[in-house]
Formats: structure tokens, C-alpha cells, sequence
């Protein structure tokens, strides 16, 4: 079977290299890929946001399943496009897309079908802002509507900056348009979990759970990032905590946008807050999480093709997913500047160095690969990953690989994981 995989980062480089151990994957080509994933798929130089350029693509390449990555392709409807012409393609239409690309769509969702999320208001008018602030205790969170490659949230330490926040992000000097609209939002403490289910618009089968690290620095400072990290054991959600997640979020979301007419298939990603009142949605995602991805994938010992295929067709059953005890961890190795102007264009090496540790997989984001040498090119730019039958044996391969590998102006977080080695 032919398989079209569309983005570019460390998550579809991770999709790609699970997909090449499926038996029945003959071909697999990537729109428009990286220095990595072009060693292992065939890459189709088409940016994700043009559609048209896919769909020309699939034509010729007639794929029997197209999977998305991120989701601006999501957002702009490339699943109802691919449907329309009958092409077979994993993920949610523009529709269902919305629990992520509108923030204020996700809020209104989750307070109608009760689902656990913080206090919240919508603000389109500065005078709304005003109205709203003394509702709310400090720190406040400010949220764009729309998406913004995960800049689009700011926890501000009092009603002042709050203001100052959302009056920006409404004049459109912030975000521009994903900002026009904003969240106000209550501040929720505790350890965030990535929750990741797949549904093909009416059974909901989970993946096993995530933990990002959002901020830049070790001990969670600076500003927050696409993610600098992530790790997976089969500890880090207990079953009884799996069943509540799947009873009182992810089903009711799959339920609920069934009955309103936007039926959800495809990967359903909860990140969620682990309060002392118990979990809280902070946000939805259409799609699989970057850097999450890796170590959630790299722990799955069945055919991914298998479960996709059952997805885009409506038959997804627990019986699709075979998952290893064992722990896995990524580390994000970025760009000097990373996240706010990152350079690009350094040579890397020591990548096949890292790849000689046992259980280390060096999967490549921001990448390209010139005349055998593979360059810097974004601000995230390899996820160096790695398993271990124990967390602190993962931690210590994925770090030992880390250290092979350099690049001018290499930055990365030493702390990955490490609240799950406590
Ligand atoms: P979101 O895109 O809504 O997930 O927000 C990005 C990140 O901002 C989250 O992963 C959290 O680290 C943080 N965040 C978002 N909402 C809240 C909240 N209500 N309380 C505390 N932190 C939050
Ligand atoms: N790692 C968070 C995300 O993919 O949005």
C-alpha cells in the first residue's frame, strides 16, 4: 500500500519511520518533509497550507491512505477536499478541526456537554476585557482564539498585564487575525498530561498518555515552546485514572460532536491539567502532539498502517494497538534563538553516533540535507529518542545520544522526564 504523510516535523518523521515497519507499506512519500524523512520516504516539495498542491500530489501519487501531521492543513478543510474526491485520509474534517483551531469553539463545546475545563470568558471589545477582569483571581490566563503555532497563550501575573494582553491580541498587534478574539481564562496548578485517543467518529480507542515540557528552560522557565520534550511510561496514568479520562472526556467529545452534526475522526489529543480537583481540559488538539509523538509511538508494537486504515474506514477497535512496557523519552535539540528567532542554515553532526545507542532513534524536525551533510533549517530540529525497559535507563541513553551530536548554537532542556524518575 501506497501512504502520503503530510508535514514536516520530528512527528511525522516518527509517523513515517512507523509506517515503514508495516508490512503492507510498499511506498511511503511526504509533503513536504525534512533531511531526515527524505532518507525514508519520498518527499513532495508542497507546503502544507496549499491545498490545492496536495491534492495534485495525491493525484499522482494515488495513495490508499493520506495522513495528516499538523493542523493548519486540518483547519483549512484538506480532509473535506481529500473526501470529496474520494481519496482515503486520517483525520477531521474542517469542522471537527474546530475543538482546535477555535479556542472559543473548545470552551463553549466543553461548557455545553459539561466536560471538565477552567472558569472562562470570551472578550470580542475592550470594553468586554474590562467587564470580565475582576472576575477573574491572578495570574490570568489570555488566550488567542485562533491558531498560533503554540504562541498564542500568556499567563499574566495581574488584571494590568491581563489588559494589556488582550487589548493587544484583539487590535491584532499580537496574533494578528488568530487573535481578534480572545479567552480570558482562570490559572489552573498541577502536572499537565497528554491524553491522546483515536476515534473514527464513534468508538474511542486511547493511546498510551504523554507528558510535554512546554517551557523553553529546565524547571519549566522562560517562555513556552511547540514542546522541548516528552516522555511515556506505563505509569504515568494508573487504569482507573485511563477509564475517567476516557468517561469523562474523551467519549463525551466524540459523543458530543457526533450528535451536533461534526462527527470527530481521526487523533483527539486532551491536554489536560492534573488539578487537586481533578483533571481539567486546557486545550484540544486535532492531531497528533509534537514532540509527544515520539516516545508515544516509539512504545507502540503493532501496525500503525493497521490502525489508521480501521480509523479512516469506521471499524477502530482496542484490538488495533499493541503497546511495550517499556519507557521512552525525547529530547528537543533547537536552535540558538529558539523560540523567538531562531538560526538556521548550521551543519550537524553525530547523528549516526547518537543512532549506535541502543534504543536511540534521532528523528528530524527542522532539517535539510545538502550533499550528504544535514543542515540546520527551523528552531526545533531533531528529537533524539529513546527506549528503555526502565525510565531511568531511557534518560540515560537518550542523554548519552544527545551528547554525541552538536551543532553551533545547540540548545536543549537536561531535565526531560525527570518528574517521572521521582
Ligand atoms: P494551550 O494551547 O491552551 O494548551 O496552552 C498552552 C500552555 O499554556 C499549556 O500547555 C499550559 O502549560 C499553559 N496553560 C494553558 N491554559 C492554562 C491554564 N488555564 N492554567 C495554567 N496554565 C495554562
Ligand atoms: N506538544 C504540544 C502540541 O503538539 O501541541
Amino acid at each position: 500500500m501506497k501512504v502520503f504523510v503530510i508535514g514536516s516535523g520530528g512527528r511525522e518523521h516518527a509517523i513515517v519511520w512507523k509506517l515503514r515497519q508495516s508490512s503492507r507499506v510498499t511506498q511511503i512519500f511526504c509533503a513536504p518533509g525534512n533531511g531526515g524523512i527524505c532518507d525514508e520516504a519520498e518527499c513532495v516539495s508542497v507546503d502544507v497550507k496549499n491545498l490545492d498542491g496536495l491534492v495534485q500530489a495525491a493525484s499522482r501519487i494515488q495513495p490508499d491512505l493520506t495522513v495528516v501531521g499538523p493542523e493548519v492543513p486540518l483547519a483549512l478543510g484538506v480532509v473535506d477536499e481529500f473526501c470529496r474526491r474520494g481519496l482515503r485520509i486520517f483525520g477531521p474534517t474542517a469542522a471537527a478541526a474546530r475543538l482546535e483551531s477555535s479556542k472559543i469553539f473548545a470552551k463553549e463545546f466543553m461548557q455545553r456537554n459539561r466536560i471538565p475545563t477552567a472558569h472562562f470568558a470570551i472578550c470580542t471589545t475592550p470594553d468586554e476585557i474590562k467587564d470580565a477582569l475582576p472576575h477573574f483571581g491572578t495570574p490570568i490566563v489570555v488566550k488567542a482564539d485562533g491558531l498560533a503555532a503554540g504562541k498564542g497563550v500568556v499567563i499574566a501575573h495581574s488584571r494590568e498585564e491581563a489588559s494589556a494582553v488582550a487589548n493587544q491580541m484583539l487590535a491584532g498587534k499580537m496574533l494578528g487575525e488568530a487573535g481578534t478574539r480572545v479567552v480570558l481564562e482562570q490559572y489552573l496548578e498541577g502536572e499537565e498530561l497528554s491524553f491522546l485517543v483515536v476515534s473514527d467518529g464513534e468508538r474511542v480507542v486511547p493511546l498510551v498518555a504523554a507528558q510535554d515540557h512546554k517551557r523553553v528552560g529546565d524547571n519549566d522557565t522562560g517562555p513556552n515552546t511547540g514542546g522541548m520534550g516528552a516522555y511515556s511510561t506505563p505509569k504515568i496514568v494508573d487504569p482507573q485514572m485511563r477509564d475517567w479520562l476516557l468517561t469523562h472526556v474523551a467519549r463525551p467529545v466524540v459523543n458530543a460532536m457526533h450528535e451536533e452534526g461534526t462527527p470527530f475522526t481521526g487523533i483527539l489529543y486532551c491536554g489536560l491539567m492534573m488539578t487537586a480537583k481533578g483533571p481539567m481540559v486546557l486545550e484540544f488538539n486535532c492531531r497528533f502532539g509534537d514532540p509527544e509523538t515520539q516516545p508515544i509511538l516509539m512504545r507502540l508494537e503493532s501496525d500503525l498502517l493497521g490502525a489508521f486504515m480501521a480509523s479512516a474506514e469506521g471499524r477502530i477497535s482496542e484490538g488495533d494497538f499493541h503497546w511495550s512496557n517499556d519507557s521512552t523519552v525525547c529530547v528537543v535539540l533547537a536552535s540558538r534563538g529558539y523560540p523567538n528567532t531562531p538560526e538556521t542554515g548550521k551543519p550537524i553532526s553525530g547523528i549516526a553516533d547518537a543512532e549506535k545507542i541502543e534504543g536511540v532513534k534521532v528523528f528530524h524536525a527542522g532539517t535539510r540535507k545538502e550533499n550528504g551533510t544535514y543542515f540546520t533549517s527551523g528552531g526545533r530540529v531533531l528529537g533524539v529518542t529513546a527506549c528503555g525497559s526502565d525510565l531511568k535507563t531511557a534518560v540515560l541513553r537518550v542523554y548519552e545520544a544527545v551528547s554525541k551530536i552538536h551543532f553551533d548554537g545547540m540548545h536543549y532542556r537536561k531535565d526531560i522526564a525527570s518528574r517521572g524518575l521521582k
